[in-house]
């Protein structure tokens, strides 16, 4: 081997000049993509058996590659692979180490291979297994964590907000819902997204296809993936799976954080609603009284992150031309990244949520007779006023009420019967929050029977998911 030039490299041969070490630095990815050493190796071994089939290889070497990509493996499992400064990345370092261990057929591999079709089929394994190894259970056990309180804790009612302000009673288990629901929207995106992550594109080469006929529909099957992608062209250049996958993340990223910032705000002391377990908050170094959302607060900072991971990658492939460009290289610590980060969002988040304790009689209490002015509106609908003429009318007597410093409760029949007299004794009626939760009976409200429907809905459509 020439001592100039690269010729340590995969790819030295052609080169008589070294690269220069800022260079190589700046080009070696090994730092961050050894983590797909697996998925690498189970790509070459799938690759092995196919161009074995294709009669490339004898089975005596196909044998060996196999045996020694076994060995690769348990090296990075026991962690005792030997990392070379001349190993650009995980695939340059697999092959190094397997031509050492079994020579000759080892140089064999990569023949009609590319590190552009296999780059693409190694993220794309990664992707897919974090995605079922980790990020749909997690997200399963979050919306079970959701779902399972709000049936437990049906009865609690508090304050529901638009604007932040005082808005209707609604139950508790209501708003749980409504972000379970938003997560359920997002199990769903993910596993269509995962149908598209569920191409195969090793036999597309650099760019224009495999010249040895493999079969490639076999070679996908034996990688467990469903679909073959169709243009070897596409296959080396498309991105648009981590691409979709980052935003994914930040759709997912932004109903934790919203999720986050409303129990941030249910938990501090004005508010007082809940109160989230010692696991999951800090203290202050300076204010001895503090108890800090931390997790919380965090959960709702990544999804600054993640958005940002997304933009980064939609801007890096912006502008690339067709096929392979070493651009793409910066998918990995972006796609890394976000898939760390967000398994921890869902795992904290989780944790909150299922040690978090609701006070009802704070609930109860940040109840205001003035969330029932609709309510009053309502009773004079149902007396058969236009709902117009009946929220000027219940305009009124919330304008009397503050006008005389009492509740409304505490005006006379004779007060209501003044501002209108479609006003009944039943008027005493309206000043029970439960009964004006119980009137939003229609399918998707906040009665007690809407919601445990809810709840029955959920858990059927994640069973069938
Ligand atoms: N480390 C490279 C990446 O992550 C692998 C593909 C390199 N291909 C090439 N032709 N330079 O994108």
């Amino acid at each position: 081997m020439a001592s100039a030039g690269e010729a340590g490299k995969l790819w030295g041969g052609r080169f008589t000049g070294p690269v220069d070490p800022e260079m190589d630095k700046f080009n070696a990815s090994l730092r961050y993509d050894r983590r797909m050493y697996r998925q690498d190796i189970k790509g070459s071994k799938a690759y092995a058996s196919a161009i074995q089939k294709a009669g490339l290889l004898t089975r005596e070497e196909e044998t060996q590659i196999q045996r020694g990509l076994d060995q690769v493996l348990s090296e990075w499992e026991t962690g005792s692979f030997e990392v070379r400064p001349s190993d650009e990345d995980i695939h340059t370092a697999n092959e190094r180490r397997l031509t050492e261990l079994v020579g000759a057929p080892g140089a064999k591999l990569h023949t009609g291979r590319s590190r552009n079709d296999q780059v693409a089929v190694d993220t794309r394994l990664w992707l897919r297994d974090v995605i079922q190894e980790q990020l749909e259970p997690l997200l399963r056990e979050m919306i079970t964590t959701l779902t399972d309180r709000a049936e437990a804790e049906v009865d609690i009612l508090m304050p529901g907000f638009t604007h932040l302000q005082p808005a209707q009673p609604v139950r508790w288990s209501h708003w749980l819902m409504s972000h379970a629901w938003f997560l359920r929207s997002d199990l769903r995106r993910l596993q269509q997204l995962t149908q598209r992550v569920d191409s195969c594109p090793l036999g597309s080469g650099a760019l224009a296809g495999n010249p040895f006929a493999v079969d490639r529909a076999a070679l996908a099957a034996e990688l467990g993936f469903t679909a073959v992608t169709p243009n070897s062209m596409l296959a080396v250049s498309d991105r648009d799976y981590i691409a979709e996958f980052l935003f994914w993340v930040s759709l997912l990223g932004t109903h934790f954080s919203r999720l986050a910032e409303d129990l941030i705000i249910f938990s501090t002391p004005t508010f007082g609603l809940v109160h989230i377990a010692d696991a999951y908050s800090t203290g202050s170094s300076l204010m001895p009284q503090k108890r800090n959302p931390d997790g919380l607060e965090l959960a709702r900072g990544k999804a600054g992150r993640f958005l940002g991971n997304c933009v980064g990658l939609m801007t890096a492939l912006k502008g690339t031309p067709s096929t392979y460009n070493k651009d793409f290289q910066e998918d990995k610590e972006l796609l890394f990244d976000s898939a760390d980060n967000v398994t921890g969002v869902i795992r904290v988040m989780t944790g909150v949520v299922s040690t978090m304790t609701v006070s009802a009689d704070r609930c109860r209490q940040l109840l205001s007779e003035g969330m029932l002015a609709t309510d009053v509106a309502y009773y004079l609908v149902r007396q058969n006023v236009p709902f117009r003429e009946a929220h000027n009318l219940a305009g009124k007597c919330v304008a009397l009420a503050e006008a005389k410093g009492v509740p409304m409760r505490q005006l006379s029949l004779d007060d209501f019967q003044g501002i209108s007299a479609a006003f009944g004794a039943d008027v005493a009626s309206i000043w029970s929050f439960e009964a004006s939760v119980e009137q939003y009976q229609a399918e998707g409200g906040t009665s007690r029977t809407a919601v445990l429907k809810q709840v029955a809905q959920m858990r059927e459509s994640m069973a069938a998911a």
